[in-house]
């Protein structure tokens, strides 16, 4: 596995490869990053995984600083996943970038909360895509308001990029595997598999009642346990706009603060 540490080095080293599967990250790896390049595998094309925790999605009070770097174990994981190439650049990376603003999807869930962060997203996988040229990218389903972000960027881009969803990979007590997970309490640890679960409730139920009565419930129910959702949502997958009745295609999509740590955790009903 070679690693690459600079736009110039990538533009070079990269040059005549013309079936690269780029699978992005911030590192911190663990098996739902790994099981991304497991699917760029499945293609058996040129794996180039890249690591940047990137400042501009980052907002002004959130965890830039804190967020974890993990270097070494991610470069031994990527290496034993049999990633080919690893670019990993400096923030020098951000100097005259192109800076892109997302589409009107980055205005619902997250970006309500985080109203700079998609763009920020969109300004660096654009990078991303320049200097590495990739044939086919993989992005997790976990943040699916992201995955269709990028989709939206393809298109309006113009990238001829081929994007690939991967399925989300969880522990064993359900819940959504996250960088931000290790930052738990012990007691919010305990809690955080209430979000899979609820999320499941929701599913089994959404044939037999209302939408809005299954989110009313489902707060309900949460705020027993001491959990208030930043939103909870039952929307169509392509728009995200809400659903009012289950119609088929739902995409059943929470974000929560369990203390200082946001989670964020979905259901795709397809
Ligand atoms: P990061 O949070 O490191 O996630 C990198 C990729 O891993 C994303 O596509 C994310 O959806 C996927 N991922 C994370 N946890 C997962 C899980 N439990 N199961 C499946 N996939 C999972 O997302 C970002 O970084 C950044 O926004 C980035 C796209 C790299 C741009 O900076």
């Amino acid at each position: 596995m070679e690693i690459i540490s600079s736009e110039i080095q990538a533009k070079e080293v990269l040059r005549n490869y013309n079936d690269i599967v780029l699978v992005p990250t911030m590192g911190n790896l663990h098996d739902g990053h790994i099981s991304l390049v497991n699917k760029a595998k499945e293609l058996g094309k040129t794996i180039v995984s890249s690591i940047f925790v990137n400042p501009l999605q980052f907002g002004f009070n959130e965890d830039f600083d804190s967020y974890p770097r993990t270097l070494e174990n991610d470069l031994e994981q990527l290496e034993r996943a049999g990633s080919h190439f690893v670019f990993h650049p400096s923030e020098d990376i951000l100097e005259d970038i192109k800076k892109r603003k997302a589409s009107s999807l980055s205005r619902k869930m997250c970006g309500k909360i985080r109203p700079e962060h998609f763009d920020g997203v969109v300004t660096i996988v654009g990078k991303l895509f320049e200097v590495v040229r990739p044939q086919f990218a993989v992005f997790g389903l976990k943040d699916y308001q992201q995955f269709l972000i990028i989709k939206n960027l393809i298109t309006l881009s113009d990238f001829e990029i081929e994007i690939i969803g991967s399925p989300i990979v969880r522990e064993q007590d359900g819940l959504a595997m996250s960088s931000r997970n290790n930052l738990l309490t012990h007691d919010n640890r305990l809690l955080a598999p209430e979000i899979y679960k609820i999320l499941n409730w929701i599913k089994d139920n959404i044939s037999e009642k209302s939408n809005e009565n299954l989110i009313k419930e489902s707060t309900e129910l949460l705020q027993t346990k001491g959990l208030t959702p930043e939103y909870l949502k039952i929307c169509d997958p392509d728009t995200l706009e809400d659903l009012n009745h289950f119609s088929g295609r739902s995409l059943i999509a929470i974000a929560i603060k369990l203390g200082d740590v946001r989670l964020i955790d979905n259901i795709l009903i397809d």
